[in-house]
């Protein structure tokens, strides 16, 4: 079984549900407590064996880029005041040399044409996809335990999560089939996937959560470039389609997802981080209690 090297980060949406705020900083660069969504989502990678980033961008995200550069004016004139704590946290989240790379989708069509922008960087092996809005707060990270699972029964392996009561129809829902022993009933087989079902006719009340790991024929069903749902060349119908060929399963993941795509949702990833910050947690805590 190929290990699982490379990622895809998806970036270049329009974020209409969090506009003006990604208006001119794009929607994965809004902070999260202490740095940018993004890269709490890169760590998050890294701490799963990723080796290989790539950032599927749009226009007018070159911010992105120069967060994983060397700030080299910012780093020369800290050393010129003597703050070398300052840069040690500045270049914490850089990456080596040739680790990050970037692909333009010049409109944004579709999370599934996104994804299949990366298809020469990706090449042929198993990868996985993260959608950065998708905050997952869990110990082992998100990623890893999907990771874990994928090394248990190879094939697609994709994070799932349990919608909140009444809100199915708003998300991408598996429908499940036998589970797998050793994971206490957290990984399932999975038969069937369905994009935004009508209330009361979701198969389960599991939500497709933002995190998969992918077999490189997924780029064949994406070439088609067949529109979906809103018009936008979907993710989920590619992996219906690859769902007649090869194994899904669906890790139930042990954590919680904040979606930081929406004002609400990305102040309680914010609230969340900051809560569990080794340094400033006991000060946020404070603060919010004197605001509540
Ligand atoms: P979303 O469904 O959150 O879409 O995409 P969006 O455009 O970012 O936000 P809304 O719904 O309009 O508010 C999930 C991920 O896929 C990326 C987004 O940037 C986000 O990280 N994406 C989406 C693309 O890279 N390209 C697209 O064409 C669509």
């Amino acid at each position: 079984m190929k290990r699982v090297r490379k990622a895809v980060l998806p970036v270049a949406g329009l974020g209409t549900r969090i506009l003006p705020a990604a208006k001119a900083t794009p929607k994965n660069m809004l902070n999260v407590f202490d740095r940018p969504m993004l890269a709490h989502v890169v760590a998050e990678g890294r701490a799963a064996g990723i080796e290989h980033f790539v950032v599927v961008v749009g226009r007018g995200q070159s911010a992105i880029e120069d967060y994983f550069d060397r700030g080299f004016e910012l780093e020369s004139e800290l050393a010129s005041r003597g703050r070398d704590e300052l840069i040690a946290q500045v270049r914490a989240d850089l990456l080596a040399p040739g680790q990050m790379s970037f692909v333009r989708q010049m409109s944004p069509l579709g999370l599934g044409h996104a994804v299949w922008c990366a298809r020469e960087l990706i090449g042929d092996e198993p990868f996985a996809v993260m959608l950065p809005d998708m905050l997952m707060d869990a110990t082992p990270g998100g990623l890893a335990q999907l990771v874990a699972a994928y090394e248990a029964v190879g094939g697609n392996v994709i994070a799932v999560e349990p919608a909140p009561e009444g809100e199915a129809h708003k998300y991408g829902i598996v429908a499940l089939g036998a589970a797998v022993s050793g994971f206490d009933g957290r990984l399932a087989e999975m038969t069937g996937m369905v994009e935004k079902p009508a209330p009361g006719t979701q198969p389960s009340n599991l939500f497709i959560s933002g995190r998969y790991v992918l077999q490189p024929q997924i780029f064949e069903r994406l070439a088609a470039q067949e529109a979906g749902a809103g018009g936008e060349i979907q993710l989920t119908d590619a992996m219906i389609g690859l769902l007649e060929r090869q194994p899904f399963h669906a890790l139930t993941y042990d954590g919680v997802t904040y979606d930081c795509g929406d004002p609400v949702g990305l102040l309680r990833a914010n609230v969340a981080v900051a809560l569990k910050h080794p340094d400033l947690g006991a000060a946020a805590r404070a603060a919010l209690l004197a605001l509540l």
